[in-house]
């Protein structure tokens, strides 16, 4: 038994995630976290939504809230998501916490004093129609380049040219409309990266050999390039404030702290804000802090994350000079694609999350996406490729089964486990392909393949109908009672077992099947492959019930609605 701390990647705030951010994130930090959950390790997986800057201000300023009223409404909104998707965090928080502001002050400081925190000068432009200095992205104009009209001040859409903000003709605020800009000096804190390459090359050379190559790739990547010095703060009204004890300046300004310095420290402000909801019971720290060997955490996220957690978070957390538990393992996805294009929550392209709900039950998506996750490579997202798989695994080969064997037997020997003969020569076969099929499952989860461990799954589902196809129970019936009753328990304890191993991918329907027999619950844990080999866990006697169908067959009028709403193409 081990400790494992879990976090995927903050979702942010501004809206609800499509089908893509879910699968490269949060969905496979859950089915980890229930897998080692019921191997009975203490797991703890933490979450939260990542609420501050200027995304979040425009989002809350389209919909005429004050940015903290719409942080708290956006945050119950996907919260709601991700308990309709069985998403089981220990802990769903917001980096605009007062434990992250607490914590995040105290990671300034601390760079501060070990030397790696400089205050510089730099130019910005000033809107004074705003009253605001604008970032970059929020100063557009006509792009010296190509010509076009809406460029931003650090890109250029339509040429992909970087820009600087000063390179725009015609200059106005994205905000405002306002052509009155001035540039203005201003004073920001700056994080020397720089200074701590060495440290932080060495960090990853010590843990990357343990990495998927996706994550070890970028992260050398990016210390090849080089780890630059970058403004840790910013001119807005949200965020985490400059602490005005340290930078008394700074703060009188009102300061505050750029969201992906904050983000990736709500890691660990959430888990404080867990611990504070139980003080007594649970010790943050304890994940924490001087925590190296006593925990195992593993991260998960989409590859654009990558930089950020294996680079410049632990960059940050070295120069802290305290012992912060750094990240162990680094599960990284490629892009879930809509039929080869982009999934895109401002161009509203795709599957939102919400919307995923309204259609089908969670464990229809869970198993989809994990079984096709983007591991290897990007994976692309079709309606057809989305309903076969359904039709064909879950309500074809598991669904049915389940159904088809317990009306059989109830039909022929009532509502409890039949007796009948001794297993014999079928069973053994049965049994140890069983054992060597769940075998490969642990070492898939325990190895973090998703893609794998849903085929392995998949193929202990499909030993069942192969069996049953064999004895063929209808027939058996007919001239050897005990030999059909025995087929049927067999068959009812695979029924059992796929309740446990699914749990992970559908946990509402592994709780079904789970609950069609009477047992006390203390069952439910994990069946190893020695223990599933004999397949007697339910012994004759034990009532059981039919429960109603786990999986609705998706149909061709299904599939064209889907198609109707949602668009069936990339186009
Ligand atoms: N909100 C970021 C995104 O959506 C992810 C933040 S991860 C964290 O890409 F570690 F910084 F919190
Ligand atoms: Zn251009």
């Amino acid at each position: 038994m081990a400790r494992h701390l879990i976090t995927s990647a903050l979702p942010y705030i501004n809206g609800i995630k499509h089908l893509g951010n879910m699968v490269g994130s949060m969905l496979p930090a859950d089915v980890y976290s229930r897998y080692l959950r019921q191997r009975g390790h203490d797991v703890l997986y933490i979450c939260a939504t990542d609420e501050h800057g200027t995304p979040a201000e425009l989002a809350a300023k389209e919909q005429g809230l004050p940015v903290d009223a719409f942080c708290a409404q956006a945050h119950d909104a996907q919260k709601a998501v991700y308990d309709g998707f069985a998403l089981a965090f220990d802990y769903f928080g917001r980096s605009s916490s007062a434990e992250n502001v607490e914590i995040t002050q105290h990671f300034a400081r601390r760079l501060q004093e070990n030397g790696f925190i400089e205050e510089r000068a730099i130019r910005q432009v000033y809107s004074p129609a705003d009253g605001r200095f604008l970032p970059d992205r929020y100063v557009e104009g006509t792009c010296p380049h190509c010509g076009y009209d809406k460029a931003r001040g650090d890109q250029c859409e339509n040429c992909t040219r970087v820009l600087d903000p000063t390179d725009l003709i015609d200059p106005r605020s994205a905000i405002s409309g306002s052509t009155e800009l001035e540039v203005r000096e201003t004073k920001h804190l700056f994080l020397l990266q720089s200074r701590l390459q060495h440290e932080v090359e060495e960090w990853v050379a010590r843990h990357e050999q343990d990495w998927p190559q996706l994550a070890s790739s970028i992260a050398r990547k990016w210390l090849t390039e080089g780890l630059h010095d970058r403004a840790i703060t910013r001119d807005l009204d949200w965020g985490v404030p400059v602490p005005a004890d340290t930078w008394p300046e700074l703060a009188a300004e009102g300061k505050v702290f750029y969201v992906w310095f904050d983000a990736p420290i709500e890691y660990i402000g959430a888990t404080k804000e867990w611990a504070d909801r139980d003080p007594e019971n649970r010790d943050w720290k304890a994940w924490w802090y001087d925590a190296d060997t006593a925990v195992r955490y593993t991260q998960f996220m989409a590859k654009d994350n990558v930089p950020f957690h294996t680079v410049m978070f632990p960059a940050t957390e070295l120069g802290v000079r305290e012992p912060w538990k750094k990240v162990d393992y680094v599960k990284a996805f490629n892009w879930l694609t809509y039929y080869g294009g982009k999934f895109s929550t401002s161009q509203k392209r795709g599957v939102f999350t919400d919307q995923a709900l309204e259609i089908l039950p969670a464990d229809y998506w869970r198993y989809f996406l994990i079984a096709n996750a983007p591991e290897s490579d990007d994976s692309s997202f079709t309606w057809e490729h989305f309903t076969a798989t359904v039709n064909k695994d879950l309500a074809d080969t598991l669904g049915n089964f389940v159904n088809r064997v317990l009306s059989f037997s109830k039909k022929r020997f009532g509502e409890e486990v039949p007796a009948g003969g001794e297993p014999g020569e079928a069973e053994a076969r049965l049994g140890e392909e069983i054992a060597r099929l769940l075998a490969e499952y642990e070492a898939q989860m325990e190895a973090l393949q998703f893609r794998k461990a849903a085929a392995a799954l998949r193929a202990l589902w499909s030993a069942g109908n192969s069996y049953l196809e064999e004895k063929a129970p209808w027939l058996e019936i007919k001239t050897d009672k005990d030999g059909a009753a025995l087929t049927l328990r067999t068959a009812m304890n695979l029924i059992h077992l796929y309740a446990v191993v699914s749990e992970p991918f559908i946990p509402s329907s592994a709780a079904a099947m789970r609950a069609a027999f009477a047992l006390p619950d203390d069952t439910a844990t994990w069946t190893t492959p020695d223990e599933a080999r004999s397949l007697t866990t339910l012994t004759p006697g034990i009532p059981f019930t039919v429960p109603p169908v786990l999986f609705a067959k998706l149909t061709d009028d299904d599939l064209e609605a889907y198609k109707e709403r949602f668009g069936g193409s990339g186009a």
